[in-house]
């Protein structure tokens, strides 16, 4: 299929009964264009990449692909968006809260005004919001605060899932990109090296027609961390923030364990010590499983085998530390300089390895 004017990039996970119905709209609104619609499925539980196969199969605009074993929005729509090489990407949600009868203008505002992207906005005068509650509305205020002043931007809704964006704007930032969580829009504004000229127009965001938000507490962690990427990102990286962060929750599961074995139950101290070392390890790695790697979460097998690897790296990291700190101590450092090189060195050394070792990227399948 030769690349088309418009590509439309859809994530889905869990979205089977809105698949058909968003076809069908999408057809209607998109008559006069040339376009083509990429789904990048999350290997749904409830059919709905079998759903997007039978649209696959009788049309030859719609293209899918299923990713499995991994998932997260930004990342599925970056990889969608790298799936055909037309000039112009439009991002939004399966599940009808986005109106598609909007994309005809954004793309035309795009063209006619030479800009980098065209967002529709939940926030912006004229807008209004049947779909969210009111908990969320005052969040995702408090969000754009944030991430205005990160981006020194003035954005009225630099989280909104539903953009126009040119290819060649893509390109440039794939690099940067930080890819986790739900912000792909604020990420693709935040890592670009030059400022890019956008623009907003007002939406209805729409109530829900099928299925639930996937939208998480996990979301709202990740976006703070993202927002530290691209305030310090140059020097720390998202990932390994979150591991630092789940470290320091790790050393008050040890305090806490070693508390409750040593002074509740009167264990010897060096056995509760031990004891609750791997307490501590092992509620790290759940940890760090289900939120600092969340994209390449390891299950069943992998997770025991994961759990071991994080053992025998984090033993090292810990005789690195030791190594460190004693040098350090021993040609007249402070302690408090000492301990801290120490730990220092044994975060980045977990972190390193761990990254490529626990949870390495499975290229194919193992
Ligand atoms: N492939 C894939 N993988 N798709 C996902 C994933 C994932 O891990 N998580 C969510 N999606 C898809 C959903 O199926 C839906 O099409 C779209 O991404 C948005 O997910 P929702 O769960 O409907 O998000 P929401 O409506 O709560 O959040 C809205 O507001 C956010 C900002 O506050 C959306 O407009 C988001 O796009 C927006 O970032
Ligand atoms: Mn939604």
């Amino acid at each position: 299929m030769a690349n088309s004017e418009v590509q439309v990039v859809i994530p889905t996970l869990n979205e089977a009964g809105n698949i058909p119905v968003l076809v069908d709209k999408l057809e209607t609104t998109l008559a006069g264009m040339d376009w083509e619609l990429f789904f990048v499925d999350d290997d749904s539980k409830d059919g709905t990449y079998a759903e997007i196969v039978k649209l696959v199969e009788v049309k030859n605009n719609i293209k899918a692909i299923k990713r499995v074993g991994r998932t997260g929005l930004a990342s599925a729509c970056f990889e969608g968006m790298m799936l055909s090489d037309s000039p112009i990407i439009v991002v939004m949600d399966a599940d009808l809260q986005h109106d598609e009868t909007l994309i005809p203008q954004m793309v035309y505002l795009l063209k006619s005004e030479h800009l980098d992207i065209v967002s529709a906005s939940r926030f912006a005068v004229g807008a209004s919001l049947e779909g969210l509650g009111n908990i969320r509305k005052r969040v995702s205020r408090l969000g754009n605060l944030m991430a205005n002043y990160v981006m020194k931007s003035s954005l009225t809704d630099p989280l909104t899932g539903f953009f126009v964006v040119r290819r060649e704007v893509v390109d440039k930032v794939a690099g940067s990109l930080s890819l986790s969580g739900f912000k792909i829009l604020l990420d693709i504004y935040a890592s670009s090296p030059r400022k890019l000229s956008g623009k907003e127009i007002p939406m209805t965001f729409k109530a829900r027609h099928h299925g639930e938000s996937k939208l998480s507490f996990k979301e709202f962690l990740d976006f703070g961390f993202l927002l530290l990427e691209k305030l310090f990102g140059k020097y720390l990286p998202a990932r390994f923030l979150k591991f630092a962060s789940v470290g320091l929750i790790g050393l008050v599961v040890h305090i806490a364990a070693l508390a409750l074995l040593h002074r509740a139950m009167e264990f010897p101290f060096i056995y509760s010590q031990a004891v609750a070392t791997y307490i501590a390890m092992t509620s790290t790695f759940v940890m760090n499983n289900t939120f600092t790697f969340r994209d390449r979460k390891l299950r069943g097998a992998s997770f025991v085998k994961g759990l071991f690897s994080f053992f025998a790296v984090c033993t090292v990291g810990a005789l690195l530390n030791l190594a460190l700190a004693g040098y350090a101590y021993s040609i007249g450092a402070h302690w408090l300089v000492s301990g801290f090189l120490g730990a220092c060195a044994g975060a980045v050394w977990n972190y390193a390895i761990n990254n490529t070792v626990t949870w390495k990227i499975r290229t194919k399948e193992s």
